[in-house]
């Protein structure tokens, strides 16, 4: 009986003294890194001025009441990842991802405050397109193109670049100094100081909507996409015309049951442990899509309640998901690209007639969407035999057939 109170009492002090030291380890393992967090903040900073302050434009820069950059630290490759022990089998670039993907706020460095000022009270169609610093030839032809300012069938379209810091500074040393001047003479430049790499199509994603709802609540429609696309905006004006900017609104190439890739070749491979076993929600190929500016204010605060996920499209399927949105399929929107249908091998794939029904052409080189704006365009384009032959050929895909023809292409 005494034995066994001794043998208590021994196992009381023993759980006691392990939980002191346990609890020393954890308190000065802490101190260090918040230390080095402290630094590394101050390190960021410098390369920030060092690379872009001195040549940004004042009247463009956000002012200082924008939120403070508070994750540079992470930035250093030695972080070390304490999620889970699990995680030690994730690739090291997944493992970062991880580890950083609770900082989702980043400055903006080039704005456009004035962008969604109002004309003649016309229904506004902002046109975002991610690109990427280096494609300045995308963005050229895509202002000289399909994305030109002005009004088209009843709309004012207005058209913004979203824009990222490179990852490679020395691929393109004059960079900052090129969006300076493009933000300048085009007024169509937004650039965030978050690296401008595939796993952060997300956060421009989030900041473009934070963007809309701060800087464009007016907006009626929304149209967000690729810079290696071509959009018929003609037609997606003229689908406009009966849409309710106040009602929800979100169309594209929608992608049903796609799974998650498994195979580690693949740009979209994503690990178990980021995402379980099941299907990813429905959600839009991110080549391009359309919204009302009521769904992407909604959107906006959606998407603060989920985990950021290295795929921007599926992201934004989570979010739709979280406001119990289902996205519609618009067969006009050709977000993989245009396959000659063996329904119809007579077609001829960069027939401007066939391009007229459509809305989104994704995967076009420079040239192809040059010569395709300019046939559209061109004042003796006559397709009057599509007319009279009253629709020989009609895209109606099956969704099963789609998503599967989604996956072959995405791996
Ligand atoms: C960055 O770009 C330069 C110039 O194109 C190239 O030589 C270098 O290998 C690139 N660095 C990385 C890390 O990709
Ligand atoms: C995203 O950008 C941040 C800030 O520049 C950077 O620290 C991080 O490594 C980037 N993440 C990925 C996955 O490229
Ligand atoms: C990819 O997976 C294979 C097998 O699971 C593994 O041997 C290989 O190291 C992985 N490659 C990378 C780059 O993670």
């Amino acid at each position: 009986m005494r034995l066994r109170r001794k043998g208590d009492l021994l196992c009381t002090v023993v759980l006691l003294t392990a939980f002191c030291v346990l609890f020393y380890i954890q308190t000065h393992s802490e101190t260090p890194r918040l230390d080095r967090h402290k630094n590394q903040r101050e390190s960021g900073t410098e390369r920030y001025l060092q690379s872009t302050k001195a040549e940004t434009p004042p009247v463009s820069t956000t002012s200082a009441t924008e939120p403070k950059r508070i994750c540079q630290w992470l930035e250093d490759g030695q972080v070390r990842v304490t999620t889970s022990p699990s995680s030690d089998l994730l690739p090291w670039n997944y493992r970062q991802y991880l580890w950083q993907k609770d900082c989702r706020e980043f400055n903006q460095i080039i704005n456009q405050k004035d962008k969604c000022r109002k004309v003649h009270g016309e229904p506004l169609l902002l046109i975002s397109i991610k690109s990427r610093v280096e494609e300045f030839e995308r963005r050229e032809v895509a202002r000289k193109t399909w994305a030109r300012e002005g009004r088209v069938h009843g709309l004012q379209v207005r058209r913004l670049f979203l824009l990222g810091i490179p990852s490679n500074q020395s691929a393109l040393a004059s960079w900052s100094r090129l969006l300076e001047h493009e933000s300048r003479i085009y007024q169509d430049i937004l650039l965030w100081d978050f690296q401008d790499t595939f796993f952060n199509l997300t956060l421009k994603e989030i900041h473009f909507l934070k963007w809309v709802d701060q800087f464009c609540p007016a907006a009626e429609f929304v149209f967000k996409g690729d810079d290696d696309v071509f959009v018929n905006v003609e037609n997606i004006a003229d689908f406009l015309v009966n849409a309710n900017p106040k009602e929800d609104l979100f169309v594209g190439d929608i992608i049903y049951q796609a799974l998650p890739i498994r195979s580690n070749r693949s740009k979209y491979f994503i690990p178990e442990m980021m995402y379980g076993p099941g299907v990813y929600p429905v959600y839009a190929g991110g080549g391009g899509f359309l919204m009302s500016g009521h769904t992407a204010k909604r959107l906006y605060r959606a998407c603060k309640e989920v985990d950021l996920f290295p795929i921007d499209d599926v992201f934004l399927g989570m979010c739709l998901l979280r406001l119990g949105l289902e996205p519609l399929t618009h067969e006009g929107f050709r977000t993989f690209g245009i396959v000659r249908p063996s329904a119809a091998p007579h077609m001829q794939t960069f027939d401007p007639c066939f391009y007229k029904e459509l809305m989104l052409v994704h995967s076009l080189r420079v040239p192809e969407i040059w010569l395709m704006w300019t046939l559209l365009h061109d004042p003796n384009l006559n397709c009057a035999r599509k007319g009279s032959m009253k629709r020989p050929f009609r895209w109606r895909v099956k969704r099963q057939a789609t998503s599967t023809s989604v996956r072959k292409l995405r791996h």
